[in-house]
């Protein structure tokens, strides 16, 4: 990547915002680093200290950042935003993550011996969390007026060639306030996640989230990458594929939760309160019952994000690298 971005650091007018890419990206391997720093014979409270030193600095901070600096660096190429609003939405945005998102780590560490001060001080910042993911959902709704929006002197569309991307960008706003809003939402308070931590419900969160946002943006520069190797007269033949794919993907996905994720999750922490948490994991309860059921009924929105989401969007892509016409502006 530094290879790649060096040239920019040399223009004034591009420094600021690729230097901002650099860091964000390097701070994702970096934040990986304490994966090293336990075995196989740590302790498990240890071993977990650490797993959600990555796991959560990641979700809850450094991919978000990066994927603020990205989608600014995306707008910033499409003409859209300036050099100066794209940087300040940049240090806004890492202002609000992570001084919300450091200190809330400690919501994973509820039950790992770190004491009450951990668990006021992390249940609260993590609470604070959704208030960022709320502005970025207020974007969604601003790339939806983006999509539409008009040169005012030329006349042209102004997104109209990325369209499809910003559909991706529009599902990565929608998925963070459902995946990571409300789904994450649900499981932070220390009450829920004593009954909670580890079942279904963090699945269901953990899917939607994940796959919501980070797997959405993923083909959203995917996108936005192979319309720009492909002119206007090749994209048309192409586009269908990424339409079908787009809504394969999402529809597929949220299949996957309404089906069975998010109602089996329900059913199970309905059990762990009932009858206790060991009840709520043991063998018995989920191979049987209507849990089980569920599950089987999941496979629907696998189905369909399989053969309606990640087939066409395979073949799109194989397609582009094979008819692309136009090489990428730097
Ligand atoms: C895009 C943002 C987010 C992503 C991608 C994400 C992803 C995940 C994943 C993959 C897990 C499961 C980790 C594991 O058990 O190994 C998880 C757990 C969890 N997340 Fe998130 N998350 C996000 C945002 C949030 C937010 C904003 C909150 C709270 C307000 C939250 C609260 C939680 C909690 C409490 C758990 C622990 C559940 C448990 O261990 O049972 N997450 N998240
Ligand atoms: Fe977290």
């Amino acid at each position: 990547m530094f290879r790649a971005l060096r040239p920019a650091f040399k223009s004034p007018d591009k420094r600021e915002l690729s230097s901002l890419f650099l860091y964000a990206a390097v701070a994702i391997p970096f934040f990986y680093l304490p994966a090293l720093l336990y075995g196989p014979h740590t302790n498990f409270a240890v071993i977990d200290n650490w797993r959600f030193w990555i796991i959560h600095l990641w979700v809850e901070g450094f991919f978000e950042l990066f994927a603020t600096v990205l989608v600014a660096i995306m707008f910033h190429q499409m003409g859209v935003v300036s050099t100066k609003t794209a940087t300040r939405l940049i240090y806004l945005d890492a202002i609000l993550y992570l001084s919300a998102g450091i200190i809330g780590t400690g919501h994973h560490w509820y039950f790992t011996g770190q004491g009450t001060l951990n668990m006021g001080l992390a249940s609260c910042f993590s609470a604070m969390e959704v208030v960022p993911l709320t502005l970025l959902t207020l974007d969604a709704w601003d790339f939806i007026k983006l999509r539409k929006a008009q040169c005012s002197t030329c006349g042209q569309d102004l997104a109209w060639s990325q369209k499809w991307s910003i559909y991706f960008l529009m599902a990565v706003g929608v998925w963070n306030f459902v995946g990571a809003g409300v789904f994450g939402f649900l499981i932070n308070l220390p009450i829920v996640s004593y009954f909670e931590v580890g079942t279904s419900l963090t699945a269901n969160h953990a899917h939607a989230a994940m796959f919501g946002v980070f797997g959405m943006l993923a083909l959203g520069v995917l996108v936005f990458c192979l319309r720009a190797m492909q002119s206007d007269g090749t994209w048309k033949e192409m586009e269908k594929f990424i339409r079908v794919g787009f809504w394969g993907a999402n529809v597929g996905l949220a299949l996957m939760i309404i089906l069975d994720l998010f109602p089996g999750g329900v059913i199970q922490l309905w059990d762990s309160i009932a009858n206790g948490y060991w009840h709520a994991r043991r063998l018995t309860f989920l191979m049987g019952g209507t849990y089980h059921k569920l599950e089987w009924l999941r496979m629907v929105g696998d189905v369909v994000f399989l053969l309606a989401g990640a087939l066409p969007i395979t073949l799109g892509v194989l397609r582009s690298l094979w008819k692309r016409d136009l090489s990428p502006t730097p």
